[in-house]
């Protein structure tokens, strides 16, 4: 039976294969920790069917009955204090969560962003990998702070770029990798004690001297080799 007290939310805004892999995770007894609500800006999103099949609260606020961003921030943040999540999941949400917000949230809530950060923060990642020349790529999980994809790197998983690689090939290869790493990170942020400092990540009180890498065994390894 499960017995874990760590409880997510998970925002989502589209798709929702990020979320796929974190329910897959949590039915298979790996996540260590529940799915307890999944919160969209978007009522249309294909992820909301994904949790409500899969037996998980789903609610979709949208912008335009709100006055402004900080009104609808407050009103979804609402929504997801009353389920008392211990950690907060960005998962393709796409829309700017307001400073006066994400203020309160620093160190409970992550993000999954297709770059290897702090290079080529915001959108379009894998268009301006190629166009840049850059012989690897990857994804990141970070804090989230009011600086956009600015915060503290967690973990990363890397790809090799190939001559041949358009936009579409490079976002379709890396996708499934991006699934692992957030998986991974979650249950490492349920298991052990990770903080945002100003200087970077610590794992119970040790700042990390570079982001985690994701293994080929989809384990996440700290910079001495060994899986944390
Ligand atoms: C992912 O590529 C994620 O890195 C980015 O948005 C995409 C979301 O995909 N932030 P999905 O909705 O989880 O399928």
């Amino acid at each position: 039976m499960f017995t874990s007290d760590k409880r997510v939310a998970v925002l989502v805004s589209g798709r929702g294969s990020n979320l796929r892999a974190l329910i897959e995770a949590q039915s298979a007894g790996h996540l260590g920790a529940r799915i307890v609500g999944v919160f969209s800006d978007k009522a249309t999103a294909p992820a909301l069917d994904l949790a409500r099949a899969a037996g998980i609260d789903a609610q979709a606020l949208a912008a335009r009955d709100y006055y402004d961003r900080l009104a609808f921030d407050e009103a979804m943040f609402e929504l997801i204090d009353a389920l008392q999540p211990t950690l907060i999941v960005c998962a393709g949400y796409m829309r700017i969560i307001s400073s006066d917000v994400v203020e309160r949230y620093v160190g409970r809530m992550i993000n999954i962003h297709p770059s290897l950060l702090p290079s080529y923060q915001g959108l379009r990642t894998h268009e301006r990998v190629l166009r840049a020349g850059d012989r690897v790529h990857g994804a990141s999980v970070h804090f989230v702070t009011p600086e956009l994809d600015g915060g503290p790197v967690i973990a990363q998983t890397r790809i090799d770029v190939t001559r041949d690689d358009t936009p579409e090939t490079l976002a379709q290869r890396l996708l499934p990798r991006e699934h692992r790493l957030l998986v991974a990170t979650v249950e490492l942020a349920c298991r052990r004690e990770l903080m945002a400092t100003p200087f970077g990540v610590a794992i119970d009180g040790h700042l990390i001297e570079a982001p985690l890498r994701l293994d080929e065994h989809n384990r996440l390894i700290g910079a001495d080799g060994h899986a944390v």
